[in-house]
């Protein structure tokens, strides 16, 4: 087969794909090909601008560090990290709903016991954050791993900080009590951009958009028999709920942080002075539904 022009180039690559042995990945390249050449057709770009996103997707990869992957921000700021988990995770009305990852969790973070204060060194308003972790029919889930992480009041994460071997802070593993229920002290977070100071930011720019995410409390919670579930609280109230950066905001998961005066706080400590306070009831799929929706 030869000569081929834009109107046979499309079944030619299909045919060549046609003999792989992976049904599923016949799937997937038969989809990418007939987009990216239906992409081409429509857009019919000049070679320089086909040049140019080639050196965009290279200025992607060029990025990419232990700690900084710029794919995933590409992915997240086009919407297409929240279309997997929408089609991934329908928990709707059923389970508490999930939202991105994002690329500031750490991998087994430090536990601590129910009612620690996570802020270390952090400077800012203090919250009291409590809640609980059941089934989605409402009943207690004991031992649950409930993984929180957070920005500071400036909007940055620990793991950005500039300073040498600056701790973890704002961020913890508690296990849920008897009752399913779990609580700790923290500080308020910030709304934050997201890294754009790389081709995504241009990009951004490029888009005439911004680059923010309203403030919001990471949780990770997971329990055996249930899906893993990945989501945040949204601050009530933050000026950037409907235009996220990454799409990821959704009204179940938006809560008041009630401001409450100094003295006595729910867990019995003594405040001298004024706090927030978050309560969330985390609702967990069971892991048979999970995969069954997944299909
Ligand atoms: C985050 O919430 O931590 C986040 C999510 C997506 C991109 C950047 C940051
Ligand atoms: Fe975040």
């Amino acid at each position: 087969m030869r000569n081929f022009d834009q109107f046979t180039i499309t079944q030619a690559v299909f045919t060549r794909i046609a003999n792989g042995q992976d049904r599923r990945v016949h799937e997937i390249s038969s989809a990418l090909v007939r987009h990216l050449h239906d992409f081409i057709r429509e857009v019919r770009p000049t070679q320089e601008e086909w040049t140019e996103g080639i050196a965009f997707l290279t200025d992607v990869g060029h990025m990419c560090t232990q700690t900084r992957q710029e794919f995933i921000l590409l992915s997240d700021t086009l919407g297409v990290s929240m279309l997997v988990d929408a089609i991934n995770h329908d928990h709707k009305g059923v389970a508490t709903e999930s939202t991105v990852l994002g690329p500031f969790y750490v991998e087994s973070p430090p536990e601590f016991a129910c009612g620690a204060d996570i802020s270390g060194d952090l400077a800012g308003a203090p919250i009291f954050v409590s809640g609980s972790v059941a089934t989605a029919d409402g009943a207690a889930l004991a031992g649950a791993i409930v993984d929180v992480w957070h920005s500071d009041e400036d909007g940055y994460y620990d793991v950005q900080s500039t300073v040498p071997d600056a701790g973890l802070a704002a961020r913890a593993r508690f296990r849920t009590d008897a009752a399913g229920r779990f609580h700790f002290w923290s500080i308020k977070p910030a709304a934050y951009p997201i890294p754009h100071d790389g081709p995504v930011g241009k990009m951004l720019e490029a888009q005439g958009r911004h680059p923010w995410r309203p403030a919001h409390v990471h949780f990770m919670i997971e329990a055996p028999g249930h899906e893993r579930l990945v989501t945040h609280v949204f601050v009530a109230g933050d000026q950037y709920l409907d235009s996220d950066a990454v799409f990821g905001v959704k009204d179940s998961l938006i809560r008041e942080f009630t401001p409450c005066a100094a003295g006595t706080a729910p867990d019995g400590r003594q405040m001298d002075r004024d706090y927030c306070h978050l309560h969330y009831d985390f609702r967990l799929l069971p892991a048979a539904q999970a995969a069954s929706q997944a299909a």
